[in-house]
């Protein structure tokens, strides 16, 4: 458990909005397929940003809504699956972009896929001794998807969320669980380039992200209630205010909600909006409801989220003071 809190968020996203209508003319596929399979009705789709810029405009919101001087940033960790470039990092690109190349900061990249966000947030948590920590995660999954591959080109889509958070001494804390587990099946997979054996320039491949969607809807209802378990450790569901999940699929999340006994009601759900986001989609979501006011002080919130990897994860916020620790 780590004595920080969060003190601001905010999200980016494309300026292109794709409805499932558009990209039915695109691929064989329907609105009436993808709304009932999972629940998404549109996502943005980057035509000019890459992923460090929409990383960095999701950063300046969150410096903006915590109303902090970003030189007091001492951690920038950016979760992403789709940097720019292999070198140098987002988080590097993010320090710059936001002026910051003069301060005392240790800035790098996290890659667990879909549980990034929260993977990096951990760490940050754990590695923040003084100042301020800036978390994103920010995907332009775009770059690697197939548009001929109807299996995964209608569930994702581009954009960036981010948080500050700072140790206190207030009753705040963070609890987490982190879990990952080698996918020898390639249920979720996209390839590098290849190795250059013979020390030959080769043309360079096109390689794209890759989905056994059954075995990934199977992991996914059995790895979120593991994490939500786990960060609970032992204590009610009732207790909890609000979820926040990775964005992947209504089914999922109904799936999840049934199985706890846990309401829908209490679920953030922006995947209508969005589809699915990566390492994005818990901070987009984590972003909305900020600006929404749905966290506030005396909350008690869950984070999780399951990705390629495999990787799965939670942390449990307790946001401020709690009934049980006045
Ligand atoms: N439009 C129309 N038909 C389609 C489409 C599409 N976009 N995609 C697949 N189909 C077809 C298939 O070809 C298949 O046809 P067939 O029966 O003639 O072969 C049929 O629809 C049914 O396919 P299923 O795979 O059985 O569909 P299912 O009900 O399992 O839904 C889905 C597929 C939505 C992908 C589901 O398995 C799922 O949600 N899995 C988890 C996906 C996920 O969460 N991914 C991201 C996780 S990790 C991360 O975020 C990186």
């Amino acid at each position: 458990m780590e004595n920080v809190k969060i003190i601001g968020a905010g999200y980016a996203i494309p300026d292109q909005k794709v409805s499932n209508e558009k990209l039915s003319q695109v691929v064989d596929t329907s609105d009436e397929w993808i709304r009932s399979r999972t629940g998404i009705v549109s996502r943005y789709i980057s035509r000019q940003e890459n992923t460090s810029d929409l990383a960095l405009r999701a950063a300046k919101e969150a410096i903006q809504s915590a109303g902090i001087d970003s030189r007091m940033i001492r951690l920038i960790l950016v979760a992403t699956l789709t940097p720019d470039n292999y070198t140098p990092t987002v988080a590097c690109q993010v320090q710059a972009g936001l002026g910051l190349n003069d301060q005392p900061i240790m800035a790098f990249d996290i890659n667990a896929a879909c549980s990034g966000f929260l993977f990096a947030l951990e760490c940050a948590a754990s590695l923040l001794k003084e100042g301020v920590a800036l978390v994103i995660g920010a995907e332009t999954l775009s770059k690697i998807l197939d548009w001929n591959d109807r299996n995964t080109c209608v569930l994702f889509g581009d954009g960036a969320g981010a948080c500050l958070i700072q140790r206190v001494q207030d009753g705040s804390s963070m609890t987490f669980y982190a879990r990952s587990q080698g996918d020898v099946d390639h249920a979720l997979y996209c390839p590098d380039r290849g190795l250059q054996p013979d020390l030959v320039n080769q043309a360079q491949q096109k390689t794209y992200l890759s989905m056994k969607g059954r075995d990934v809807f199977r992991f996914a209802i059995q790895a979120m209630p593991d994490a939500i378990q786990q960060v609970l450790a032992g204590q009610s569901l009732d207790s909890v205010d609000l979820m926040i999940p990775h964005q992947a699929n209504i089914r999922i999340l109904e799936h999840v909600s049934k199985k706890m006994g846990f309401g829908m009601e209490k679920m953030f759900v922006n995947l209508d909006t969005f589809g699915n986001t990566s390492a994005a989609s818990v901070p987009i979501a984590l972003a909305q409801a900020w600006e929404q006011g749905k966290i506030q002080e005396g909350m008690h919130v869950i984070l999780v989220g399951f990705g390629a990897g495999f990787t799965w994860a939670a942390c449990r916020i307790q946001h401020g003071k709690g009934e049980d620790t006045q």
